[in-house]
Protein backbone atom coordinates (compact mmCIF):
# COMPACT_ATOMS: atom_id res chain seq x y z
CA UNK A 1 0.00 0.00 0.00
CA UNK A 2 1.27 3.27 -0.64
CA UNK A 3 -0.13 6.88 0.34
CA UNK A 4 -0.78 9.37 -2.30
CA UNK A 5 -0.87 13.23 -0.88
CA UNK A 6 -2.20 14.20 -4.37
CA UNK A 7 -5.09 11.40 -4.95
CA UNK A 8 -8.83 11.72 -4.24
CA UNK A 9 -9.20 8.57 -2.30
CA UNK A 10 -10.62 8.41 1.15
CA UNK A 11 -9.59 5.68 3.22
CA UNK A 12 -11.62 2.99 5.19
CA UNK A 13 -9.46 1.58 7.90
CA UNK A 14 -7.62 3.69 9.36
CA UNK A 15 -6.04 1.71 12.13
CA UNK A 16 -4.68 -0.81 9.51
CA UNK A 17 -3.02 2.36 7.95
CA UNK A 18 -1.46 3.45 11.14
CA UNK A 19 -0.45 -0.33 11.57
CA UNK A 20 1.19 -0.57 8.21
CA UNK A 21 2.91 3.10 8.04
CA UNK A 22 4.05 2.61 11.86
CA UNK A 23 2.23 5.43 13.00
CA UNK A 24 1.51 5.16 16.80
CA UNK A 25 -1.88 5.52 18.05
CA UNK A 26 -2.88 8.75 19.44
CA UNK A 27 -4.29 7.22 23.00
CA UNK A 28 -5.87 9.12 25.96
CA UNK A 29 -3.02 9.14 27.90
CA UNK A 30 -1.36 11.61 24.73
CA UNK A 31 -4.06 14.22 25.87
CA UNK A 32 -5.49 13.44 28.66
CA UNK A 33 -3.66 15.61 30.68
CA UNK A 34 -3.29 19.10 28.63
CA UNK A 35 -5.21 21.50 29.51
CA UNK A 36 -9.07 21.70 27.56
CA UNK A 37 -8.39 18.97 25.36
CA UNK A 38 -9.87 19.77 21.90
CA UNK A 39 -12.59 18.05 20.45
CA UNK A 40 -10.98 16.55 18.01
CA UNK A 41 -8.21 14.98 20.10
CA UNK A 42 -11.06 14.04 23.03
CA UNK A 43 -13.32 12.23 20.37
CA UNK A 44 -10.72 10.12 18.01
CA UNK A 45 -11.12 12.34 15.42
CA UNK A 46 -7.38 12.95 15.62
CA UNK A 47 -6.45 9.21 15.60
CA UNK A 48 -2.70 8.81 15.07
CA UNK A 49 0.74 10.59 15.56
CA UNK A 50 4.98 10.87 15.24
CA UNK A 51 6.20 11.51 18.23
CA UNK A 52 3.46 13.29 20.01
CA UNK A 53 5.30 12.73 23.43
CA UNK A 54 7.84 15.64 22.94
CA UNK A 55 5.21 18.01 22.29
CA UNK A 56 3.40 17.31 25.21
CA UNK A 57 6.45 17.27 27.12
CA UNK A 58 6.65 21.18 25.48
CA UNK A 59 3.39 22.34 26.55
CA UNK A 60 3.19 20.65 29.95
CA UNK A 61 7.05 21.81 30.71
CA UNK A 62 6.01 25.69 29.32
CA UNK A 63 8.80 25.21 26.32
CA UNK A 64 9.21 27.03 23.10
CA UNK A 65 7.60 24.84 20.48
CA UNK A 66 6.01 25.70 17.10
CA UNK A 67 3.06 24.42 14.50
CA UNK A 68 3.64 24.28 10.93
CA UNK A 69 1.10 23.47 9.08
CA UNK A 70 -0.35 24.51 5.28
CA UNK A 71 -2.88 24.90 3.16
CA UNK A 72 -3.16 24.29 -0.81
CA UNK A 73 -5.21 26.90 -2.19
CA UNK A 74 -7.11 24.85 -4.88
CA UNK A 75 -10.70 24.74 -5.08
CA UNK A 76 -13.16 26.40 -2.22
CA UNK A 77 -12.39 25.97 1.38
CA UNK A 78 -14.50 23.55 3.39
CA UNK A 79 -15.16 22.01 6.72
CA UNK A 80 -12.29 19.14 5.72
CA UNK A 81 -10.08 21.91 5.84
CA UNK A 82 -11.59 23.62 8.47
CA UNK A 83 -10.27 20.88 11.19
CA UNK A 84 -6.27 21.66 10.84
CA UNK A 85 -7.17 25.55 11.38
CA UNK A 86 -9.77 24.36 14.74
CA UNK A 87 -6.81 22.10 16.03
CA UNK A 88 -4.33 25.23 15.25
CA UNK A 89 -6.45 27.35 17.01
CA UNK A 90 -6.53 25.03 20.17
CA UNK A 91 -3.01 24.82 20.11
CA UNK A 92 -2.32 28.48 19.90
CA UNK A 93 -3.99 28.85 22.93
CA UNK A 94 -1.79 26.48 25.19
CA UNK A 95 1.43 28.44 23.54
CA UNK A 96 2.59 27.17 20.13
CA UNK A 97 4.16 29.64 18.06
CA UNK A 98 1.93 29.04 14.90
CA UNK A 99 3.32 28.83 11.08
CA UNK A 100 0.97 28.62 7.92
CA UNK A 101 2.15 27.76 4.59
CA UNK A 102 -0.07 28.71 1.46
CA UNK A 103 1.07 25.96 -0.41
CA UNK A 104 1.24 27.81 -3.74
CA UNK A 105 4.11 26.35 -5.33
CA UNK A 106 2.45 22.89 -4.60
CA UNK A 107 -0.59 24.20 -6.21
CA UNK A 108 1.05 25.09 -9.23
CA UNK A 109 3.15 22.10 -9.48
CA UNK A 110 0.59 19.26 -9.09
CA UNK A 111 -2.65 20.81 -9.57
CA UNK A 112 -2.13 23.44 -12.38
CA UNK A 113 -2.99 26.78 -10.84
CA UNK A 114 -1.16 29.60 -11.73
CA UNK A 115 0.55 31.61 -9.28
CA UNK A 116 -1.82 34.42 -9.99
CA UNK A 117 -4.88 32.24 -9.29
CA UNK A 118 -3.64 30.82 -6.24
CA UNK A 119 -2.83 34.29 -4.87
CA UNK A 120 -6.73 35.47 -5.30
CA UNK A 121 -7.82 31.67 -4.15
CA UNK A 122 -5.51 31.95 -0.98
CA UNK A 123 -6.75 35.49 -0.49
CA UNK A 124 -10.71 35.55 -0.58
CA UNK A 125 -10.82 31.75 0.27
CA UNK A 126 -8.69 30.76 2.47
CA UNK A 127 -6.62 33.67 4.68
CA UNK A 128 -10.35 35.52 4.59
CA UNK A 129 -11.77 32.08 6.51
CA UNK A 130 -8.45 31.65 8.63
CA UNK A 131 -8.80 34.54 9.95
CA UNK A 132 -13.09 34.55 10.52
CA UNK A 133 -12.19 31.35 11.80
CA UNK A 134 -10.20 33.12 14.88
CA UNK A 135 -6.53 32.85 13.67
CA UNK A 136 -5.23 36.44 14.46
CA UNK A 137 -2.66 37.21 11.77
CA UNK A 138 -0.07 39.34 13.57
CA UNK A 139 0.03 36.54 16.27
CA UNK A 140 0.67 33.99 13.71
CA UNK A 141 2.59 33.72 10.98
CA UNK A 142 1.27 33.35 7.07
CA UNK A 143 3.28 33.33 4.07
CA UNK A 144 3.13 31.86 0.51
CA UNK A 145 5.43 29.40 -0.35
CA UNK A 146 6.70 30.95 -3.68
CA UNK A 147 7.78 34.45 -1.78
CA UNK A 148 9.46 33.05 0.70
CA UNK A 149 13.33 32.67 0.06
CA UNK A 150 14.56 30.90 3.17
CA UNK A 151 11.81 28.18 2.71
CA UNK A 152 13.24 27.96 -1.06
CA UNK A 153 16.75 28.21 0.31
CA UNK A 154 15.93 25.55 2.65
CA UNK A 155 14.22 22.93 0.21
CA UNK A 156 17.33 23.03 -2.41
CA UNK A 157 19.79 22.53 0.39
CA UNK A 158 17.80 19.43 1.84
CA UNK A 159 17.47 17.69 -1.32
CA UNK A 160 21.43 16.87 -0.88
CA UNK A 161 19.86 14.46 1.30
CA UNK A 162 17.51 12.82 -0.84
CA UNK A 163 17.83 10.85 -3.89
CA UNK A 164 15.65 9.65 -6.50
CA UNK A 165 15.15 6.32 -5.39
CA UNK A 166 13.88 7.60 -2.35
CA UNK A 167 11.73 9.67 -4.13
CA UNK A 168 10.41 7.19 -6.33
CA UNK A 169 9.90 4.37 -3.00
CA UNK A 170 7.99 7.40 -1.23
CA UNK A 171 5.75 9.17 -4.14
CA UNK A 172 5.32 6.62 -6.89
CA UNK A 173 7.29 9.23 -9.35
CA UNK A 174 8.33 8.09 -12.82
CA UNK A 175 9.88 9.76 -16.09
CA UNK A 176 6.80 11.46 -17.06
CA UNK A 177 6.18 13.37 -13.65
CA UNK A 178 7.19 17.22 -13.91
CA UNK A 179 10.07 18.80 -12.17
CA UNK A 180 8.30 20.89 -10.41
CA UNK A 181 5.63 18.35 -8.93
CA UNK A 182 8.87 15.88 -7.85
CA UNK A 183 10.57 19.12 -6.28
CA UNK A 184 7.18 20.02 -3.98
CA UNK A 185 8.00 17.64 -1.38
CA UNK A 186 11.17 19.58 -0.86
CA UNK A 187 9.55 22.84 -0.70
CA UNK A 188 6.98 21.53 2.13
CA UNK A 189 10.23 19.73 4.00
CA UNK A 190 11.95 23.10 3.66
CA UNK A 191 8.15 24.43 5.21
CA UNK A 192 8.32 22.39 7.75
CA UNK A 193 11.76 22.49 8.65
CA UNK A 194 12.24 26.17 8.76
CA UNK A 195 10.89 27.22 11.95
CA UNK A 196 13.80 25.56 13.31
CA UNK A 197 16.39 27.89 12.01
CA UNK A 198 17.49 30.75 14.05
CA UNK A 199 15.81 33.33 12.67
CA UNK A 200 12.13 31.83 13.03
CA UNK A 201 12.31 30.00 16.82
CA UNK A 202 15.34 27.72 16.54
CA UNK A 203 15.78 24.51 17.36
CA UNK A 204 13.05 23.10 18.85
CA UNK A 205 10.23 20.60 18.89
CA UNK A 206 7.49 21.28 15.69
CA UNK A 207 4.26 19.95 15.28
CA UNK A 208 2.60 19.44 12.14
CA UNK A 209 -1.07 18.19 12.78
CA UNK A 210 -2.57 16.87 9.30
CA UNK A 211 -4.67 14.55 7.52
CA UNK A 212 -3.15 11.41 7.22
CA UNK A 213 -2.75 11.62 3.78
CA UNK A 214 0.49 13.76 4.33
CA UNK A 215 1.97 11.51 5.99
CA UNK A 216 5.14 10.53 2.97
CA UNK A 217 5.45 14.31 3.40
CA UNK A 218 5.88 14.12 7.16
CA UNK A 219 8.48 10.85 6.63
CA UNK A 220 10.40 12.42 4.23
CA UNK A 221 10.91 15.78 6.33
CA UNK A 222 11.40 14.02 9.68
CA UNK A 223 14.11 11.40 7.45
CA UNK A 224 15.85 14.46 6.15
CA UNK A 225 16.06 16.23 9.47
CA UNK A 226 17.87 12.95 10.90
CA UNK A 227 19.96 13.15 7.81
CA UNK A 228 21.45 16.20 8.29
CA UNK A 229 22.01 16.24 12.15
CA UNK A 230 25.79 15.63 12.98
CA UNK A 231 24.85 13.15 16.16
CA UNK A 232 23.43 10.57 16.46
CA UNK A 233 21.93 9.15 20.14
CA UNK A 234 21.06 5.60 20.12
CA UNK A 235 20.32 3.13 22.81
CA UNK A 236 23.38 0.55 22.49
CA UNK A 237 22.67 -3.28 22.81
CA UNK A 238 24.12 -3.34 26.23
CA UNK A 239 21.48 -0.87 27.53
CA UNK A 240 24.11 2.57 27.46
CA UNK A 241 23.18 5.17 25.24
CA UNK A 242 25.79 5.89 22.81
CA UNK A 243 26.32 9.03 21.19
CA UNK A 244 27.84 9.13 17.60
CA UNK A 245 29.74 11.93 15.66
CA UNK A 246 28.10 10.88 11.75
CA UNK A 247 30.64 13.17 9.96
CA UNK A 248 34.31 13.02 9.46
CA UNK A 249 35.49 17.00 9.65
CA UNK A 250 35.68 18.06 13.29
CA UNK A 251 35.37 14.76 15.16
CA UNK A 252 37.29 15.63 17.76
CA UNK A 253 36.00 19.13 18.44
CA UNK A 254 32.17 17.49 18.41
CA UNK A 255 32.95 15.04 20.83
CA UNK A 256 34.51 17.55 23.47
CA UNK A 257 31.56 19.76 22.69
CA UNK A 258 29.49 16.72 23.49
CA UNK A 259 31.37 15.84 26.23
CA UNK A 260 30.74 19.43 27.93
CA UNK A 261 26.99 19.54 27.32
CA UNK A 262 26.82 15.81 28.73
CA UNK A 263 28.57 16.82 31.84
CA UNK A 264 26.50 20.23 32.41
CA UNK A 265 23.11 17.53 32.03
CA UNK A 266 24.57 15.57 35.05
CA UNK A 267 25.83 12.71 33.48
CA UNK A 268 29.68 12.16 34.63
CA UNK A 269 30.00 8.34 33.84
CA UNK A 270 31.58 8.31 29.97
CA UNK A 271 33.46 6.36 28.42
CA UNK A 272 34.96 8.57 25.06
CA UNK A 273 36.44 6.46 21.98
CA UNK A 274 37.80 8.95 19.72
CA UNK A 275 38.60 6.30 16.84
CA UNK A 276 34.49 4.83 17.24
CA UNK A 277 33.48 8.84 16.99
CA UNK A 278 31.59 7.63 20.26
CA UNK A 279 30.76 8.83 23.57
CA UNK A 280 29.27 5.68 25.57
CA UNK A 281 27.19 6.86 28.51
CA UNK A 282 27.14 4.00 31.26
CA UNK A 283 24.18 5.22 33.66
CA UNK A 284 21.98 7.04 31.14
CA UNK A 285 18.21 4.92 30.64
CA UNK A 286 16.55 4.94 27.51
CA UNK A 287 13.80 7.77 28.48
CA UNK A 288 17.09 10.10 28.49
CA UNK A 289 17.44 9.80 24.92
CA UNK A 290 15.50 12.67 23.71
CA UNK A 291 16.39 14.96 25.95
CA UNK A 292 20.15 14.62 25.50
CA UNK A 293 19.69 13.76 21.37
CA UNK A 294 18.04 17.68 21.66
CA UNK A 295 20.33 19.04 24.11
CA UNK A 296 23.13 17.97 21.42
CA UNK A 297 21.27 19.70 18.56
CA UNK A 298 22.04 23.03 19.62
CA UNK A 299 25.75 22.59 19.45
CA UNK A 300 25.11 21.87 16.00
CA UNK A 301 24.98 25.27 14.07
CA UNK A 302 28.22 26.35 15.82
CA UNK A 303 29.84 23.62 13.39
CA UNK A 304 28.03 24.24 10.05
CA UNK A 305 24.77 21.59 10.90
CA UNK A 306 21.48 22.59 11.39
CA UNK A 307 20.62 20.82 14.55
CA UNK A 308 16.99 19.73 13.45
CA UNK A 309 15.22 18.26 15.55
CA UNK A 310 12.92 15.69 14.10
CA UNK A 311 9.32 17.54 13.25
CA UNK A 312 6.35 15.66 15.53
CA UNK A 313 2.48 15.08 13.29
CA UNK A 314 -0.51 14.02 14.07
CA UNK A 315 -3.48 12.87 12.12
CA UNK A 316 -7.01 13.52 11.47
CA UNK A 317 -9.54 11.60 10.00
CA UNK A 318 -11.16 12.55 6.79
CA UNK A 319 -14.81 14.00 7.37
CA UNK A 320 -17.16 12.09 4.98
CA UNK A 321 -19.03 14.06 1.85
CA UNK A 322 -22.38 14.01 2.02
CA UNK A 323 -22.64 11.99 -0.67
CA UNK A 324 -21.07 9.48 0.99
CA UNK A 325 -17.91 9.72 -0.63
CA UNK A 326 -14.69 12.02 0.03
CA UNK A 327 -15.72 15.44 0.68
CA UNK A 328 -13.87 17.26 -1.92
CA UNK A 329 -14.29 20.57 -3.58
CA UNK A 330 -14.35 19.27 -7.49
CA UNK A 331 -17.88 17.56 -5.62
CA UNK A 332 -19.67 20.37 -4.85
CA UNK A 333 -22.94 18.44 -3.19
CA UNK A 334 -20.14 16.44 -1.00
CA UNK A 335 -18.60 19.63 0.47
CA UNK A 336 -20.04 22.26 2.51
CA UNK A 337 -17.80 25.23 1.99
CA UNK A 338 -17.40 27.64 4.66
CA UNK A 339 -18.91 30.47 1.98
CA UNK A 340 -21.92 28.52 1.49
CA UNK A 341 -25.42 29.99 2.15
CA UNK A 342 -27.32 28.25 5.22
CA UNK A 343 -29.75 27.57 2.02
CA UNK A 344 -27.00 25.61 -0.18
CA UNK A 345 -25.95 24.45 2.57
CA UNK A 346 -29.27 23.11 4.11
CA UNK A 347 -29.98 21.85 0.96
CA UNK A 348 -27.32 19.60 1.03
CA UNK A 349 -27.69 18.26 4.61
CA UNK A 350 -31.41 17.32 3.63
CA UNK A 351 -30.56 15.56 0.43
CA UNK A 352 -27.35 13.84 2.85
CA UNK A 353 -26.42 9.66 3.18
CA UNK A 354 -27.86 8.91 6.52
CA UNK A 355 -27.57 5.84 8.90
CA UNK A 356 -31.19 5.83 9.11
CA UNK A 357 -33.11 2.37 8.27
CA UNK A 358 -35.17 2.09 5.18
CA UNK A 359 -38.40 3.35 6.63
CA UNK A 360 -39.76 5.43 9.33
CA UNK A 361 -41.47 2.20 10.97
CA UNK A 362 -37.96 0.14 10.46
CA UNK A 363 -36.03 2.97 12.19
CA UNK A 364 -38.33 2.98 15.16
CA UNK A 365 -37.80 -0.63 15.58
CA UNK A 366 -33.92 -1.35 14.94
CA UNK A 367 -32.77 2.51 15.05
CA UNK A 368 -30.05 4.10 12.81
CA UNK A 369 -26.32 3.65 12.72
CA UNK A 370 -25.07 7.23 14.11
CA UNK A 371 -21.48 5.31 12.94
CA UNK A 372 -22.35 5.77 9.74
CA UNK A 373 -23.79 8.40 9.32
CA UNK A 374 -22.40 11.68 7.75
CA UNK A 375 -24.93 13.66 9.63
CA UNK A 376 -23.66 12.86 12.76
CA UNK A 377 -19.85 13.23 11.45
CA UNK A 378 -21.11 16.83 11.70
CA UNK A 379 -22.22 17.01 14.66
CA UNK A 380 -18.75 15.20 16.03
CA UNK A 381 -16.34 17.45 14.01
CA UNK A 382 -17.88 20.96 13.75
CA UNK A 383 -21.29 21.27 15.63
CA UNK A 384 -21.67 20.05 19.09
CA UNK A 385 -19.32 20.86 21.71
CA UNK A 386 -20.65 19.59 24.44
CA UNK A 387 -19.85 15.41 24.63
CA UNK A 388 -23.11 15.03 26.61
CA UNK A 389 -25.37 16.41 24.12
CA UNK A 390 -23.32 14.79 21.69
CA UNK A 391 -23.73 11.18 23.36
CA UNK A 392 -27.35 11.97 23.57
CA UNK A 393 -28.01 12.47 19.90
CA UNK A 394 -26.26 8.71 19.60
CA UNK A 395 -28.15 7.20 22.33
CA UNK A 396 -31.23 8.47 21.07
CA UNK A 397 -30.43 7.51 17.57
CA UNK A 398 -29.35 3.78 18.38
CA UNK A 399 -32.32 3.89 20.15
CA UNK A 400 -34.76 4.50 17.60
CA UNK A 401 -36.03 7.60 19.18
CA UNK A 402 -34.80 10.63 16.62
CA UNK A 403 -35.54 10.42 13.15
CA UNK A 404 -33.33 11.56 10.51
CA UNK A 405 -35.75 13.98 9.39
CA UNK A 406 -35.46 16.34 12.58
CA UNK A 407 -31.93 15.07 13.36
CA UNK A 408 -31.11 16.45 9.91
CA UNK A 409 -32.97 20.06 10.77
CA UNK A 410 -31.08 20.09 14.05
CA UNK A 411 -27.94 19.59 11.66
CA UNK A 412 -28.89 23.03 9.52
CA UNK A 413 -29.96 25.26 11.97
CA UNK A 414 -26.59 24.59 13.82
CA UNK A 415 -24.67 24.76 10.26
CA UNK A 416 -26.60 28.13 9.92
CA UNK A 417 -25.36 29.58 12.66
CA UNK A 418 -21.84 28.52 12.16
CA UNK A 419 -21.61 29.53 8.57
CA UNK A 420 -23.26 33.24 9.40
CA UNK A 421 -20.65 33.59 12.40
CA UNK A 422 -17.53 33.17 9.52
CA UNK A 423 -19.62 35.26 6.66
CA UNK A 424 -19.88 38.06 9.21
CA UNK A 425 -16.39 38.01 10.85
CA UNK A 426 -14.80 37.50 6.88
CA UNK A 427 -16.31 40.75 6.26
CA UNK A 428 -14.56 42.30 9.04
CA UNK A 429 -11.16 40.36 8.37
CA UNK A 430 -10.68 42.12 5.16
CA UNK A 431 -8.23 44.57 5.81
CA UNK A 432 -6.68 42.58 8.04
CA UNK A 433 -6.53 40.36 4.48
CA UNK A 434 -5.04 43.37 2.64
CA UNK A 435 -2.44 43.79 5.08
CA UNK A 436 -0.95 39.80 5.32
CA UNK A 437 -1.16 40.79 1.55
CA UNK A 438 1.38 43.65 1.02
CA UNK A 439 3.62 42.00 3.87
CA UNK A 440 4.04 38.62 2.12
CA UNK A 441 3.30 39.42 -1.69
CA UNK A 442 5.27 41.78 -3.07
N1 LIG B 1 0.59 19.43 1.02
C1 LIG B 1 -0.41 20.08 1.82
C2 LIG B 1 -1.77 19.89 1.17
O1 LIG B 1 -1.90 19.22 0.20
C3 LIG B 1 -0.12 21.55 1.98
C4 LIG B 1 1.16 21.85 2.70
C5 LIG B 1 2.20 22.54 2.20
C6 LIG B 1 1.51 21.50 4.03
N2 LIG B 1 3.20 22.68 3.10
C7 LIG B 1 2.82 22.07 4.25
C8 LIG B 1 0.89 20.79 5.04
C9 LIG B 1 3.48 21.89 5.44
C10 LIG B 1 1.56 20.63 6.25
C11 LIG B 1 2.84 21.18 6.43
O2 LIG B 1 -2.75 20.37 1.68
FE1 LIG C 1 -27.96 10.00 11.43
FE2 LIG C 1 -29.50 11.50 12.94
FE3 LIG C 1 -30.56 9.67 11.30
FE4 LIG C 1 -29.25 8.91 13.46
S1 LIG C 1 -31.14 10.05 13.40
S2 LIG C 1 -29.03 8.05 11.44
S3 LIG C 1 -27.66 10.45 13.59
S4 LIG C 1 -29.43 11.49 10.73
Amino acid sequence: MKIDPWSSTTYQDYARLRDEFGIQEFSEDLWSDLPHPHRLLRRGVVFGHRDFETIREAILKKKSWAILTGLMPSGRMHLGHKMVIDEVLYYQSLGADIFIAVADIEAYATRGYSLEETKHLAMNEYIANYIALGLDPKRSHFYFQSKHQDVKDLAFLLGKKVNWSQMVATYGFGGSTNMAHIFSPLVQTGDILHVQLENYGGIRPTLVPVGVDQDPHIRLSRDIAQAHRLYNVTMTKDDKIGVFVKVDTNVKELLDAAEKTLHTLQFTDLKRITDYKAIYINTAKENDVLSIDEALAHIEPSFHGYGFLQPSSTYHRFITGLTGEKMSSSKPESAIFLTDTPQEAEKKIMNAKTGGAVSLQEQRKTGGKPDECVIYELFLYHLIEDDNELKGIYMSCTKGELMCGICKKRAAEQMERLLLDLQEKRKKATKQIQEVLREHYS
